[in-house]
């Protein structure tokens, strides 16, 4: 009954230039363990589903990239999308594929390119989540915020619902999709809230006529593009379809109209949890723990430091230098080299957005 739906698209700008077009944040190492971030969320999966429950949806550009990558994902279980439009779309699509195969089928989305530490802690927040599915609730995990952190979805959490599990799932009566600052602010301050976590599970098709209520012509195009799945109509179908799907998160068609209705809950994670989003996420991840204060991330890389912290990320392997700097960011690839700092880290994206408007 239950089916996993990783989601992979996106490039992760603010990981430029490690993060490209052809190599998206999904496909990369983040962590030095030598597993990208896609191949680490089908392992955390693998013990939930066997591979004939676990779906992919990618960009065609990435199709080959992630078959290699999951040499285990069934051909059937690898979707493809003309082009990005967002997550509305690809949870959407693998929804309605998977309500024809059975009308009864619960769907946990997972997001391909987190970091999750406490695998135990968080088949055991699925599992909560799966049996509130059941009783026709949307449901999500949030996790307990450290910081107004303006680029995560915020969950208002009410009462317990002790009668769906005996601990950690509460009735949504809020959810706002990347406050602003200052309301991410006032909900620290206040309490009570939970960042998303990126995972929605529900049944199908609770999910799919959620959605419709706002976006009504998208649900019945990818229904019609569902329908057609897996025929010799299937390609037509889907490139007359596709392009005219409006681009939105899911945060917005299915997350916050459903909170106002009273229609989710959310789980409260005990897990480690990090979206590495930047690049001092990645650098606070692979030093934490550790004596050293500047992370070195990439095969080959050499660093000589002298009094220095922060992180070094090499594809070049050219030697860097560094000679008393504070929490610096060095990423240096075959044709770009990035220099900022780990408190400007996040501005990155506003460069790439630059280069994007003038060409
Ligand atoms: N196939 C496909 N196509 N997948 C996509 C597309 C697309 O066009 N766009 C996004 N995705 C996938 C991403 O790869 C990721 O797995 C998931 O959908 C979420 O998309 P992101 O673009 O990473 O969203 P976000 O990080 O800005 O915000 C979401 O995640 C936060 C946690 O990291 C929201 O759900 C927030 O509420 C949440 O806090
Ligand atoms: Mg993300």
């Amino acid at each position: 009954r239950f089916t996993c739906v990783i989601p992979a698209g996106g490039v992760g700008s603010r990981l430029w230039p490690l993060s490209r077009a052809n190599a998206p944040k999904f496909l990369l190492d983040l962590t030095g363990s030598g597993d990208s971030l896609l191949h680490a969320t089908w392992s955390r999966l693998a013990p939930i589903a066997p591979p004939e429950r676990v779906m992919v949806v990618t960009g065609n550009a990435h199709r080959e990239s992630v078959a290699a990558q999951l040499p285990e994902l069934l051909p059937e279980n690898l979707v493809t999308e003309s082009e990005p439009k967002d997550s509305s779309a690809a949870i959407g699509l693998a929804a309605a594929i998977l309500e024809l195969r059975d009308p009864d089928a619960i769907l946990g989305s997972f997001a391909a390119d987190h970091v999750i530490r406490g695998q135990v802690l968080f088949q055991r927040a699925v599992a909560t989540a799966v049996q509130a599915a059941d009783q026709g609730f949307i449901a999500t995990i949030g996790i307990h915020p450290s910081h107004p952190a303006t680029g995560f979805g915020y969950i208002a959490c009410g009462g317990a619902r002790g009668d769906l599990a005996p601990f950690d799932v509460y009735e949504v009566t809020e959810f706002v999709e990347k406050p602003s600052a200052e309301k991410a602010g006032e909900y620290l301050t206040h309490g009570g809230y939970l960042w998303n976590a990126g995972m929605f599970i529900a049944r199908a098709s609770v999910l799919l006529d959620q959605m419709a209520i706002a976006e009504p012509e998208m649900v019945r195009a990818l229904r019609e593009i569902a329908a057609a799945w897996g025929t010799e109509r299937a390609a037509e179908i889907r490139e007359r379809l596709w392009p005219t799907l409006p681009k939105i998160a899911i945060d917005y068609t299915v997350a916050e109209p459903a909170a106002q209705a009273g229609k989710m809950v959310c789980v409260a994670a005990h897990f480690d949890w990090d979206d590495v989003g930047d690049f001092a996420s990645v650098a606070n991840l692979l030093t934490r723990g550790r004596g050293s204060d500047l992370a070195v991330l990439g095969d080959g890389a050499q660093v000589l430091s002298d009094a220095s912290s922060g992180i070094v990320v090499s594809e070049s392997g050219r030697l860097v230098a560094l000679v008393g700097v504070e929490d610096v960011v060095v990423v240096d690839t075959e044709d770009v080299l990035l220099v900022t700092s780990k408190s400007r880290a996040q501005d990155v994206k506003n460069l790439v957005n630059r280069m994007k408007v003038s060409g």
